[in-house]
């Protein structure tokens, strides 16, 4: 399939999501991938409004995109959810303000608190979510697909650039003068919370840069880990 018609695929795609789920919500973490939904939600004038889990951490590049992203796609404003301020003071006061270097249990409660519970009530009362996820992206992401049922958060969701590739993405973000983040400049190809994203070299692999300290296998915070 050549790039214009996975493209018009996607369309359509998030065009039958506003249809036919309602009320749909699109996650947004301002990464490549998610830029270009929301540049597609935008230009389509599609039915989906849009959150971001703001966990308090994230770096100061990503909150100028949030910014700019604010600014230029005033049609759909994105809604932005933070954790709970009980929960996270209890957390920092007994594991200390960067506790989630001293074990993988101590990182995955602190995302538990940071990104988890926010997205539970991002998705109360929603019939669909959207993410930006790509196959290439991961082996813990080599097997999904289009749509799924959730069925820990109890809805559908839908991952429509599941199949771009890298370069994809960043075609289309050139093409269309998307803006996005300023760190994937600086060899981040991908983001998350300041403290545990660094920047990659040469040949190592997209997500090298997530919670680099621990093993592959433990590197997905639970958004899109299924319980089982
Ligand atoms: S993560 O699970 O390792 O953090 P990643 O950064 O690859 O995920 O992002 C994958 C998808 O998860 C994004 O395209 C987006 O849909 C969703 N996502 C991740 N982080 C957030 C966030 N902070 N706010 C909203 N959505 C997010
Ligand atoms: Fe906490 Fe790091 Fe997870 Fe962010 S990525 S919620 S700082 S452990």
């Amino acid at each position: 399939m050549n790039f214009e018609q996975k493209l018009s695929e996607t369309i359509d795609l998030l065009k039958k999501i506003a249809a036919e789920y309602q009320p749909a919500v699109f996650a947004n973490s301002f990464g490549a991938e998610d830029m270009v939904i929301t540049d597609l939600i935008a230009k389509h004038g599609l039915n989906i409004k849009s959150f971001s889990l703001d966990t308090g951490r994230l770096p100061a590049e990503t909150y100028d995109l949030m910014q700019k992203v604010e600014e230029t796609y005033t049609t759909h404003p994105v809604q932005v959810f933070f954790p709970n301020t009980a929960a996270t003071e209890a957390w920092v006061k007994e594991n200390g303000i960067n506790g989630f270097y001293n074990s993988v249990e101590q990182r995955k409660a602190c995302c538990g608190i940071r990104k988890m519970e926010p997205l539970r009530r991002a998705l109360t009362g929603q019939k669909a979510w959207i993410t930006g996820l790509r196959r290439e992206q991961s082996p813990t992401r080599k097997d999904l697909g289009y749509q799924e049922f959730d069925k820990d958060n109890g809805l559908e969701k839908f991952n429509p650039l599941i199949e771009w590739t890298e370069k994809e993405v960043w075609a289309y973000i050139k093409e269309n003068n998307v803006p996005y983040n300023a760190l994937h400049d600086k060899f981040y190809p991908s983001i998350g919370c300041a403290p545990c994203t660094r920047s990659i070299a040469m040949g190592e692999d997209i997500r090298a840069g997530r919670w680099w300290w621990e093993n592959p296998e433990n590197k997905e915070c639970g958004l899109h880990v299924k319980k089982i």
